[in-house]
């Protein structure tokens, strides 16, 4: 791992933003494929330099089931069951799914009564489902397709480090 200096972060130009945060992220997991100790650094990463983000965190599936993960924010639900709320969503159906207003997603599960909108990325490895990437803000439409593609592409960095 490479020490890490908190800087303030640009996110005018999202892409270039998230080009930056890859970067990063590849330096803070370098070495290391213990998946949470990597699970931990990506959220740590992602809540100190992503402006309006209440909430970063991982959800694990576990005996069919996604248990909380390292995270940073508030106390969350602990348990989501596959195909239950915006997690157990795109869990279930294995896509990103973006939420921009989190009132108007049938089934949604309020951990947080602050949060306005959502981001959930899919985690896999080998082919494998090994759980979600999630994201909330208290921001209406915080998130979009270029957040998505951005996390996306750091879940792929988190997933490939790890050794699950
Ligand atoms: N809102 C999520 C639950 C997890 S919390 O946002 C941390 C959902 O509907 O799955």
């Amino acid at each position: 791992m490479t020490t890490y200096h908190s800087e303030p972060h640009d996110f005018t130009d999202k892409r270039a933003g998230y080009e930056r945060l890859a970067t990063q992220l590849q330096g803070l997991l370098a070495g290391e494929t213990d998946p949470i100790a990597n699970a931990a650094n990506t959220v740590a990463l992602l809540f100190d330099v992503l402006p309006e983000v209440s909430w970063a965190g991982f959800y694990f599936l576990r005996d069919g089931e996604l248990i909380v993960g390292p995270f940073q924010g508030k106390p969350a639900c602990v348990r989501i069951a596959l195909g239950r709320g915006v997690c157990g969503t795109a869990a279930a159906k294995r896509e990103t799914i973006i939420v921009r207003d989190v009132n108007a997603f049938p089934g949604h599960i309020a951990c947080d009564a602050a949060s306005q909108s959502e981001v959930v990325v899919p985690l896999i490895a080998a082919e494998r489902l090994v759980g979600v990437l999630d994201l909330d803000s208290a921001e209406l439409a915080r998130f979009d397709e270029v957040d998505a593609h951005g996390l996306e592409r750091l879940a792929k960095l988190f997933v490939r480090a790890s050794i699950f």
